[in-house]
């Protein structure tokens, strides 16, 4: 067993957004070392105080980040590998991690804790036979209770095996990053706010730029965006979908204006914002109405209207290839998993090459 310094941290996101949560870490001061699936890890520099942590809980991009505890290997894939886990788990140092949470918020010296276990490949055994095996192994050396509800531990053990290696880690926050306390209202094809923010990532969205999404849904990407600090306003054609985004985007505490109007004839004038976000309608979650081919021509034309020159623009679809602009190109391009397809977010703007 290799134990690690408590400065180790990994956070875990989507599959497909890791090099634009690494991103993200390394604009936070963090270095950045091995990105693996689903998975960016890092380490901070120097000592962890409550100054240097705080921040790190806006990161955007990520699920949810741990404080890297240990790493083991030769877990089989049998029921003896509960056993090896649970011996494992008896010998984990937790203690320097509690004393890290301790300077974010308030826990108990003998806390609740709750444990969360993922796995990869075929076992005959499954989470909750690994949570068992790590509760029983960690209330052993340590007194702590374990609880199985999330919700009332005051710390969360996770764990990822990925073939023989297992990976341990302390939840930094309270409850994971990526449950947004803003976002009460859903519409349907609802963007989980991490995948929002990470196509203002993409923007490199800067304070005080106009940030436009003209299909806004439940406003997760303008929550996202005005809590960077850019001014960020749309629409939607759906008067559901304009009075959920508003109240999700009062709930964040950011002033948004969000109207009721169809986007392909925006009532804004030309060359009036810098940026554009938008998680385009597509079959699989939003109906399109009329052809789609024609909806997302007039849509595009539409959007290079309303942008600065030089402006950018991020769109997720899985239908990219019916996206068609005179002045932009596409600059990058990554492909992630959502709703149980692989829809891409391209990043255009006026000179690149995907
Ligand atoms: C995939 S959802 C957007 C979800 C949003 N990003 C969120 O996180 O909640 C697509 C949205 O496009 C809207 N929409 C469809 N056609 C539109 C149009 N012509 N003009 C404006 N909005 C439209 C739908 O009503 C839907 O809310």
């Amino acid at each position: 067993m290799t134990t690690l310094s408590a400065t180790a941290l990994f956070a875990v996101t989507s599959r497909g957004l890791e090099e634009i949560c690494a991103r993200e870490m390394a604009r936070f001061g963090l270095t950045v070392g091995e990105i693996a699936y689903r998975r960016v890890h890092a380490q901070a520099s120097g000592e962890l105080r409550p100054q240097h942590l705080r921040p790190l809980l806006a990161l955007s991009t990520a699920d949810d980040l741990f404080l890297e505890v240990s790493r083991w290997s030769g877990i089989s894939h049998t029921r003896a590998a509960l056993e090896t886990l649970r011996e494992l788990a008896e010998q984990l140092a937790l203690r320097p991690a509690l004393a890290v949470c301790t300077q974010l918020r308030p826990i108990d010296r003998r806390p609740l804790f709750s444990v969360t276990a993922n796995f990869v490949g075929r076992r005959n055994y499954s989470s909750e036979d690994i949570k068992t095996a790590l509760a029983v192994g960690i209330e052993a050396s340590t007194g702590w209770v374990y609880t199985p509800d999330d919700r009332e531990a005051g710390l969360n053990v996770r764990l990822f095996i990925e073939h023989e290696n297992a990976l341990v880690g302390v939840r930094l926050a309270a409850t994971p990053l990526h449950r947004r306390s803003y976002k009460e209202e859903q519409r349907p094809g609802s963007l989980k706010p991490p995948v929002a923010a990470a196509l203002l990532e993409m923007l490199a969205l800067q304070v005080g730029e106009r940030l436009l999404d003209p299909c806004c849904g439940a406003g997760t990407i303008l929550a996202e965006a005005a809590r960077r600090g850019a001014s960020a306003q749309g629409g939607d054609i759906d008067a559901e979908a304009v009075a959920a985004s508003r109240s999700n985007t009062e709930n964040a505490g950011v002033s948004v204006p969000i109207e009721l109007w169809d986007a392909r004839s925006l009532p804004l004038a030309d060359g009036s914002v810098d940026c554009i976000a938008c998680n385009l309608p597509w079959d699989r979650q939003v109906a399109i109405d009329g052809d789609e081919a024609e909806f997302y021509a007039q849509l595009c034309a539409e959007m290079e209207r309303v942008l600065v020159p030089g402006g950018r623009v991020a769109l997720l679809t899985s239908k990219p290839e019916l996206l068609t602009f005179e002045g932009l190109v596409c600059q990058e391009q990554v492909e992630i998993s959502l709703f149980g397809q692989r829809p891409l977010i391209t990043l255009y703007g006026s000179k690149g090459d995907c």
